[in-house]
């Protein structure tokens, strides 16, 4: 049952103080569904310990996965035992995720049953690039009482392609390809970041995966090894920080991130005019020093598959654009929709609308007023807003940002930010 929290957040003039980044939730969940192509145990470190993992623990725990969960050390073993058929458990329907864990089951098993994933509802998210990889791989595929059934005599190796690249499809391709003997490619795939840490992953426990431009070649039918591996810090949560913290006075540093989780981001902060820092940590992590000036440049932006800027933070920077002092206008090609968080910076007076297509955003004053945060990254754009208004806000349904970003209130307690739960 998911408890509703409801905060107060109040406006600040400048955020100061440190944040450590946590492990990757769109890399830590593909990565935890490896744990069904083996009976070898996976040790996974830097784990982000938000919801969503919490909810792909009880769906793999629910399978036949024994799970050891080190909360305080950001740390999980999986290792398989003996694994279901059938999977109704609503959890399946709290995240998309666990579409993930479809190659594993149908791997083992001629028939399997499972209820349609679920996630973040800010449109509709088909999954028929999933249903089309399986078919290819020789599977079929049919709905049976809101369930689906999926039967198969033997995987095949397959060319994948999808009309728009898509990461979770190609990772699911990724799998089937694991469990299928020959030469599988996927093409036409640019390769996420998330995605490359998920072939780190499996070419570190044996799997045959060669990356060219923007194809994948897998070799399967060969056993996986035993792992102990870091999951990638998460660019989305540094991303959201970083412009977080270009909203208002402040001086912010960021750690526990490699150069590739910012270094695709660095002409986008350029163009809007946000002052930053790099700096060395250790052997392969980096830190990085924002300097808000609680002003932007306007930008005019197309937002496509990696590496342009991602449209996981397409809403907070729309939060953030409305204090440029021209108007911008964006364009996300992967979820032309994505725009939740449209009508409730509008209850706050902000000049923002949704139009051919395209979000425009004109410098506003915002005021203060009772928010909803309808889904993840909508929720983190209202943290923004209401910290940039004039007035005190309320955001409701706010435990949904626990989804995505690990000790969220603690960190943006931590940079100074005036927030406290208000009811739970
Ligand atoms: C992943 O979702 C992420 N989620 C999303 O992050 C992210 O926004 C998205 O990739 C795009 O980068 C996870 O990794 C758990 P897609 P995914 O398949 O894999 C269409 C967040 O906030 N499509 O790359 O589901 C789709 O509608 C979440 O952390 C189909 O049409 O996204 C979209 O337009 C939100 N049919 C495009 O492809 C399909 O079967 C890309 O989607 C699948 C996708």
């Amino acid at each position: 049952m998911v408890i509703n929290v409801l905060v107060l957040v109040k406006p600040v003039k400048e955020l100061k103080g440190k944040i450590k980044i946590s492990g990757s939730k769109n890399s830590c969940l593909p990565i935890m569904a490896i744990s069904l192509l083996t009976n070898k145990k996976i040790t996974l470190n830097n784990v982000p310990m938000i919801s969503d993992i919490y909810d792909m623990i009880k769906i793999l725990e629910n399978i036949g996965v024994k799970i050891n969960v080190y909360p305080d050390k950001n740390k999980i073993t999986l290792k398989r035992k003996k694994i279901k058929s059938e999977l109704l458990i609503d959890e399946i329907t709290k995240i998309r995720a666990s579409y993930y864990i479809i190659p594993g089951m149908i791997a083992k098993h001629n028939k399997i049953k499972i209820k349609y994933p679920g996630g973040c509802n800010f449109m509709e998210r088909p999954i028929d690039y999933h249903i089309d990889a399986l078919k290819k791989a020789g599977a079929k595929v049919f709905e049976q009482e809101k369930n689906m059934i999926i039967t198969k005599d033997k995987l095949r190796k397959n060319i994948y392609s999808f009309e728009k690249p898509s990461v979770g499809a190609t990772i699911n391709a990724i799998m089937l390809s694991i469990m299928s003997k020959g030469k599988s490619k996927i093409i036409n795939q640019p390769i996420e970041p998330e995605i490359n840490d998920f072939i780190n992953c499996l070419k570190l426990m044996g799997a045959n995966i060669v990356t060219n431009n923007n194809e994948i070649t897998i070799i399967g039918g060969k056993k996986l090894n035993s792992i102990i591996y870091e999951i990638m810090p998460d660019r989305i949560e540094l991303g959201s920080y970083i412009l977080l913290g270009s909203s208002t006075d402040s001086e912010i540093e960021l750690s526990n991130i490699r150069f590739d989780s910012i270094n695709y981001l660095l002409p986008y902060l350029n163009n809007l005019g946000i002052d930053y820092q790099i700096y060395k940590s250790n052997k392969s992590k980096i830190k990085i020093l924002i300097k808000g000036k609680s002003i932007v440049n306007n930008i005019d932006l197309i937002i496509k598959h990696y590496p342009s800027f991602p449209t996981d933070l397409q809403q907070i920077l729309s939060s953030l654009l409305l204090k440029a002092n021209k108007k911008s206008i964006i364009e996300d090609t992967v979820y032309k929709k994505r725009i939740s968080h449209i009508k409730e910076l509008n209850k706050m007076n902000a000049k923002i609308e949704y139009q051919n297509e395209k979000i425009h955003i004109y410098p506003s004053t915002l005021k203060g007023t009772n928010l909803y945060a309808s889904d993840l990254r909508c929720g983190f754009s209202l943290i923004l807003a209401a910290i940039n208004a004039t007035g005190e806000s309320t955001i409701d349904n706010f435990q949904i940002i626990n989804r995505g970003y690990e000790e969220i209130i603690s960190k943006l307690k931590g940079i100074k930010v005036q927030i406290e739960i208000l009811k739970k």
